[in-house]
C-alpha cells in the first residue's frame, strides 16, 4: 500500500491507504473471487447433492455473509490497524476486554492454513496452463483428462513444484507491497475471466447435458441435505467472500474515511455469487454430457473444463487464457489470506514487510507439503473428513472460518456502541442501519449457532 494520500481521518492509520473506493473495492473483489467460486463451489455442491444445498448458501450469503461483511470492513476502518491489534484496541475502547484480539489471531492462524492448500491448487492451475498450451486437451476423452490429471497429482514432486512457484509468486508481491498494481489487473482479470466462462456456458448450453445441469444446481431436493451439508454451505458462504478470518478487516485499515461500507459490500457480493453460480452453470452441464459423476471430489473442475476446452473451436487459446485468469484470480485471494499476518508481524513485531512476507510464506509454504502429499504418498492417510488435504480443509472453511465469523458478528453487534457502528457505516437511512444492526446481533450469529448445533446433531433442522 502506498502512504496515505491526505485524506482525514478521525485515527491516523498505521499504513497507506486505498487511493479510491474502486481501489477499495477491486482489492476486495480480487479478495473474494477466486478458487472458491471456480474450483471449490463446483465440487462442494456436487459433493452434497445440488439444489437444496445452492439455497442453503445463498441463504447463508446474503443473511449472514453480507452484513458481517460490512463488520468486518468497519471494524478495520475503525482500528485502522491489523485485525488483532483493531480488535483488541476498539474492545478496549468500549470498556471490553482486549482478549478480543484473539480472534484477529484465529484468523492469522486460518489463513496460514487455507493458503497452504490453497497454493496447492493453485499450482494445479498454473500446470493446466501448460497442459492447454501444450495441446494435452485437444479431443481428450473423459479417460484422457482422467490420466492427466491423475499423472500431476500422483507425482509429489510435480505439484510441489507448482505449488513453489506460487508461493514465490504471492509473497514476491505481498514483500514489495506492490498490490496496487495486482489490484488494478482485478479490473481487467474479473471481466476476462467471466467473458472466458460466458464462452464455456455457450458450449454447456450446447453440450446436451444443459437441462440437467440447470436441474441439479437449481432443483431443490431436500431430502439430500443433512446438517453436515448446512454447516459445509455456511462454511462455503464464508470462504467465498474471504470472511470470518480478518482478510477483509485487513482491507477495510486501509479504506479511506467516507466511503460508502455498505454499497461496496453489496457489489462484492453480487458479483462473487454471480461468478460462482456461473461457474456452476458450465461444469454441470459437462459433468451430465459426459456421464460424469458430479462427487468427483477437488478434482471436480481439471476433470470437466478441458473436456470442453478440448472439444470446442479455439479451445486450445481459450483454455489455456482461462487457466491463466484463474491462476491470476487465485493470486489476488492469496494476498488476502496472507495480509492479516503480514500487517500484524510489520505493526506489532516491527518486521519490515519483506521480512515479514518471507517468513510468514515460507511456514505456509513448508505446511502446503503435507496437502502435496495428501494426494500421493500419504493419500491413505484418512481419518476424520478424509485425507490431511480435506481436514485442513474442512478445520478451516467449516469450523475456523464460521467460528471467526460468530465473534466479529458478536463484537460488531455487542460490543461496539450503536454510536460507532451507526457513525461507521454511514448507511442512508435509519431503516438500513437496524437492519444491519438486527441482522448482526441476532441473526447471523444465532444461525452460526444453530448450524454448529445441527452439525452435532443436537438441533434438527434438516
Ligand atoms: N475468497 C477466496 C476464494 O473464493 O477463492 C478465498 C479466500 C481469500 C478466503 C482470502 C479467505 C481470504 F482471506
Amino acid at each position: 500500500m502506498s502512504p496515505a494520500s491526505g485524506i482525514g481521518s478521525p485515527r491516523q492509520s498505521l499504513h497507506g491507504q486505498w487511493s479510491s473506493r474502486l481501489a477499495f473495492i477491486l482489492a476486495v473483489t480480487g479478495s473474494a473471487v477466486g478458487l472458491g467460486n471456480v474450483w471449490r463451489f463446483p465440487y462442494i455442491v456436487g459433493d452434497n447433492g445440488g439444489g437444496a444445498f445452492v439455497l442453503v448458501y445463498l441463504a447463508c450469503v446474503l443473511a449472514i455473509g453480507l452484513p458481517l461483511m460490512m463488520s468486518e470492513i468497519l471494524v478495520g476502518r475503525r482500528g485502522r490497524r491489523n485485525p488483532v491489534m483493531a480488535m483488541s484496541l476498539l474492545a478496549q475502547e468500549e470498556g471490553s476486554s482486549r482478549h478480543w484480539g484473539l480472534v484477529g489471531l484465529m484468523g492469522v492462524l486460518a489463513g496460514f492454513i487455507i493458503l497452504s492448500f490453497y497454493s496447492v491448487i493453485a499450482g494445479w492451475s498454473v500446470a493446466y496452463v501448460f497442459a492447454s498450451g501444450a495441446g494435452r486437451f485437444s479431443g481428450a476423452d473423459a479417460a484422457q483428462v482422467g490420466s492427466l490429471f491423475e499423472g500431476l497429482t500422483s507425482s509429489w514432486a510435480t505439484i510441489g513444484f507448482w505449488h513453489t512457484l506460487f508461493m514465490v509468486m504471492t509473497v514476491m508481491v505481498v514483500a514489495r507491497g506492490v498490490e496496487k498494481g495486482l489490484e488494478r489487473a482485478v479490473r481487467i482479470l474479473v471481466p476476462a475471466l467471466v467473458g472466458i466462462m460466458l464462452i464455456l456456458l455457450i458450449y454447456a448450453i450446447t453440450s446436451g447435458g444443459f437441462g440437467d445441469g440447470v436441474r441439479f444446481l437449481f432443483q431443490p431436493d431436500f431430502s439430500q441435505l443433512s446438517g453436515a451439508s448446512v454447516l459445509v454451505a455456511l462454511g462455503q458462504a464464508f470462504f467465498t467472500l474471504s470472511l470470518g478470518m480478518g482478510a477483509i478487516m485487513a482491507y477495510g485499515a486501509y479504506l479511506p474515511e467516507g466511503t460508502s461500507i455498505g454499497s461496496t459490500a453489496i457489489t462484492v457480493v453480487i458479483a462473487d455469487t454471480a461468478i460462482a453460480i456461473l461457474a456452476g452453470l458450465v461444469i454441470f452441464p459437462i459433468v451430465f454430457a459426459n456421464g460424469l459423476e458430479t462427487a468427483q471430489g477437488p478434482g471436480l473442475i481439471f476433470l470437466t473444463l478441458p473436456l470442453a476446452f478440448g472439444n470446442m473451436t479455439g479451445g486450445l487459446v481459450f483454455g489455456t487464457l482461462f487457466f491463466i485468469l484463474l491462476t491470476f484470480a487465485a493470486w489476488t485471494s492469496a494476498i488476502g489470506l496472507i495480509e492479516p499476518a503480514v500487517a500484524w508481524m510489520v505493526e506489532r513485531l516491527k518486521l519490515t514487510r519483506a521480512q515479514a512476507a518471507v517468513s510468514a510464506g515460507g511456514v505456509i509454504w513448508l505446511l502446503g507439503f503435507a496437502t502435496v502429499f495428501s494426494f500421493n504418498l500419504l493419500a491413505d492417510v484418512q481419518f476424520g473428513a478424509g485425507t490431511i488435504f480435506d481436514n485442513a480443509d474442512y478445520l478451516t472453511n467449516n469450523l475456523m472460518l464460521p467460528l471467526g465469523g460468530l465473534f466479529i458478528t458478536l463484537f460488531a453487534g455487542w460490543v461496539l456502541s450503536a454510536r460507532v457502528t451507526r457513525d461507521e457505516l454511514a448507511l442512508a437511512g435509519e431503516g438500513r442501519y437496524r437492519l444491519w444492526r438486527f441482522l448482526t446481533r441476532w441473526v447471523a450469529p444465532l444461525a452460526v449457532v444453530a448450524v454448529f448445533l445441527n452439525a452435532i446433531g443436537l438441533l434438527r433442522l434438516t
